[in-house]
């Protein structure tokens, strides 16, 4: 078995051992979900896409639709990992369990085809003759961003745990997508990629290293989506508008291909895709994304459907690469970011449950899922997180090691004549102590990370004297010869630091070396289960009163004080406004089933004085006339609203900075939205004030189109380009018996032959 691990430089999952601390906490509640989990359940909808009957039921939220069997896939991979970490047997059997289940489904089809729903998306689309769209192909939700799912866990088990039917499966599978995909031109093959495909070429490389076989380096190739990675390597930033998780994973497969085949573009991509998402589109806990998409450079939109978690699993694997290319601090910097504020915080420590969006409203709540009954993205990757986290703790090429995260660890080389302990209980002390408890006098630098973070140079300790060390690149070297009982030692100082917002000098948040303190705002009005199946259910829930803070920028510490006998946790003099209160910050990691805020407006008294904040007034005022709302063009919303179209398209324009669907000639898109009976609904349409008369290949589109509710034309519409120069809403009156004891309703767009319909930029229920 060629060990694509090694490959990678950093260390085998089984040669890394969390120790007691906030992270073998954390991996001790993500195996607890791994075994909860029924493999039955999970390959119940393979089952029934192999057209026969599952041994159980399958599970609910996103398994009972068209994108299931993402999860088994996401469970591989995990399982296999927390195996390799932990080596658990019941994992090792159930993994065993699960592959035979797998390959026997696979072994129901003549071509090897296995996934969560039945093949018939695939085979239209190996016709060449298919419809694709940002999220759907050949009328299948994502499928092969489902299916790559099922590629990478069959994979993972495979290089983690040597199971050689898993390989079978795997290359079986690979060969099928091969031969129906040997059908498609070089330009049908691209046009497929329009729709979100996860890391198919990420999977086709690592299958390549394992095999060999130039198929699947092909095949990995051909799956380069190149109208985003072109652009990318010659740093062009086109990310504006784009789904952000559906673009990070072909960028991680564009880095693998760069290792394989050391073509420069490759590299390129990666490298200003690294740099525009986090330097330009990250916000402070690390994550990016506002409903999912990447908005305009250095913007950081507060909202409630923000800072998706599977895009920071991602961004994580992708950071990897870059410091595998150069030992640089900064890469490392940014994955401690990322690792404590976004995925370590993404876990609810009592339940085990995972968040997808991460909420920057301020004054709003994390949502988990639910155990049985959500599975999104977020709930699959966030399987996979709490295996991961010894990976980049250490990095060794040959006689150089790299120390680059302090988390109570210890380290043993494949021959065993390595062994080294971690001792630390950072970030809540800032003490950390090596001891190599096996040596053999061999030569070794140590390279230990000097954090972006620290307040003041620190000294290394080796055997309790101050070491002679240089520095390079953000780290601290010692290259001496160990022997068994060395230690070494250092302090990290850490302190309070203020990050300030890309796109508003007031907005601000707090931090305490890498770690982000949220400002803990208590259970008011708080709802009953924070636990859903429906991500959506409480964007509506009402918010709370967030104080600005009236205080002096500069001076953190004479107005935020640490609370004696509680480490990380501080509370402010009572400069939050109005009321002079007193507020408690606490890390972000450690804030769970209670409101909170990443920013706050911070001020001096003078600007306090006329201060408005207009977002949050806005925020407030669609708030309480919104009933249901849904973003056209946006992926979630719209499946979420059960979105039905037939010749509709969709995309984002920069000038007003949003996303819209439109008709073109005969045909329709239509949401299903909620209404409350007996109370005056209106429909509030946003349109684009310039959009007029429609050219486009060759040709002539009006815009004149019906707008119905229930199948009851409510208004006919024209845009003539004469309304304003940005986004204009338009409201229409729903006669009342349309929404009488009614919880939902159809709002349907439709235009005839030589007419189109939109663009439509927004489409609320309002009352
Ligand atoms: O479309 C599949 C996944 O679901 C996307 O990657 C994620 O952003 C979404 O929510
Ligand atoms: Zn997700």
């Amino acid at each position: 078995m060629k060990d694509v691990n090694m490959l990678d430089g950093i260390f085998k999952e089984s040669q890394v051992t969390l120790l007691d601390g906030i992270f073998r906490e954390s991996q001790n509640k993500g195996k607890e979900y791994l075994i909860y989990l029924d493999v039955d359940r999970l390959i119940a909808p393979c089952y029934e896409g192999a057209g026969h009957a599952a041994k159980k039921p399958r599970y609910g939220g996103w398994e009972s639709t068209g994108i299931a069997g993402h999860s088994i896939g996401h469970w591989l991979s995990a399982a296999a990992s927390m195996y390799a970490v932990t080596k658990d047997k019941i994992l090792l059997k159930k993994l065993e369990y699960a592959v035979d289940e797998l390959s026997y489904v696979q072994s129901l089809d003549r071509a090897g085809y296995v996934s969560g729903f039945s093949r018939e998306c695939f085979d239209k689309t190996f016709t060449g003759d298919f419809e694709v769209d940002n999220f759907s192909l050949a009328g299948g939700w994502v499928p092969w961003y489902s299916i790559h799912k099922i590629y990478a866990g069959l994979i993972d088990v495979y290089t983690l745990t040597g199971n050689q039917k898993a390989l079978d499966a795997v290359i079986l599978l690979a060969d099928w997508a091969k031969k129906g995909t040997d059908n498609l031109t070089d330009e049908q093959f691209q046009r497929m990629l329009i729709c979100e495909h996860g890391g198919m070429n990420e999977a086709m490389a690592d299958l390549y290293m394992i095999t060999g076989n130039e198929d699947y380096l092909d095949l990995a190739k051909r799956f380069c989506h190149q109208a985003i990675l072109e652009p990318l390597s010659k740093g062009i930033d086109i990310l504006e508008g784009k789904h952000a998780n559906t673009q990070i994973p072909k960028v991680i497969g564009a880095a693998k291909l760069y290792e394989l085949t050391g073509n420069e573009d490759y590299k390129n991509a990666a490298l200003y895709f690294w740099k525009v998402v986090t330097e330009n589109r990250s916000y402070i806990i690390g994550g990016n994304s506002i409903g999912e998409h990447f908005g305009p450079a250095d913007k950081e939109t507060l909202g409630i459907e923000t800072l998706e978690t599977c895009n920071t699993y991602n961004m994580l694997k992708l950071t990897e690469h870059l410091f595998k290319w150069s030992r640089k601090a900064e890469y490392m910097d940014y994955y401690e970011r990322a690792l404590y504020n976004h995925i370590l915080a993404s876990q609810d420590p009592d339940s085990g449950m995972k968040t997808y969006f991460v909420a920057t409203q301020p004054g709003h709540f994390k949502v988990y899922c639910s155990p049985d009954n959500s599975f999104w993205c977020c709930t699959g990757t966030g399987m996979e997180n709490p295996a991961r986290y010894t990976r980049c703790i250490f990095y060794q090429e040959q006689e150089n090691l790299f120390l680059n995260l302090f988390i109570a660890s210890e380290l043993e080389s494949e021959d065993r004549k390595l062994k080294i302990r971690q001792e630390t209980d950072f970030p809540r002390s800032n003490k950390v102590r090596l001891l190599f408890e096996q040596a053999n006098g061999d030569k070794l630098k140590l390279h230990i990370r000097v954090p972006y973070w620290v307040t003041e140079s620190f000294s290394v300790l080796v055997n309790g004297e101050i070491a002679d060390s240089s520095s390079a690149e953000g780290y601290v070297t010692i290259d001496a010869e160990w022997e068994t009982g060395d230690t070494i030692e250092f302090v990290l100082p850490m302190g309070l630091h203020a990050y300030t917002a890309k796109d508003n000098p007031l907005k601000t948040g707090f931090m305490y070396g890498p770690v982000v303190l949220a400002g803990a705002l208590g259970n008011e009005n708080f709802p009953e289960s924070d636990i859903l199946g429906d991500h959506l259910k409480l964007n509506n829930h009402p918010l709370i009163e967030v104080p600005s803070l009236v205080a002096d920028k500069n001076n953190l510490e004479e107005w935020i004080k640490p609370v004696e006998g509680s480490p990380l946790k501080f509370e402010t003099e009572a400069i939050g406004q109005p009321g002079n209160i007193k507020v408690i910050l606490i890390p972000f990691y450690e804030l769970h089933h209670q409101r909170y805020t990443l920013y706050w407006n911070l001020m001096d008294e003078t600007t306090y004085e006329t201060f408005v904040d207009k977002e949050k007034e806005e925020l407030e005022r669609l708030r309480s006339i919104t009933v249901d709302a849904v973003q056209p063009g946006e992926q979630q919303p719209e499946i979420e609203h059960g979105i039905q179209s037939q010749n509709s398209q969709s995309d984002y324009f920069n000038v007003v900075q949003k996303s819209w669907r439109d008709v073109r000639g005969e045909g329709f898109f239509s949401y299903e939205m909620a209404v409350e009976p007996e109370k005056q609904m209106y429909l509030q349409v946003t349109y684009y004030g310039r959009d007029n008369t429609l050219y486009t290949d060759g040709k002539v589109f009006e815009r004149y189109f019906q707008i119905l509710v229930n199948g009851e034309v409510i208004a006919e519409q024209q845009l003539t380009g004469k309304l304003s120069d940005g986004l204009i809403d338009m409201n229409y009156e729903i006669p009342l018996h349309l929404t009488q004891e009614k919880q939902k309703v159809e709002v349907k767009f439709q235009s005839e032959q030589g007419k189109a319909a939109g663009g439509v930029y927004g489409v609320r229920i309002v009352n």
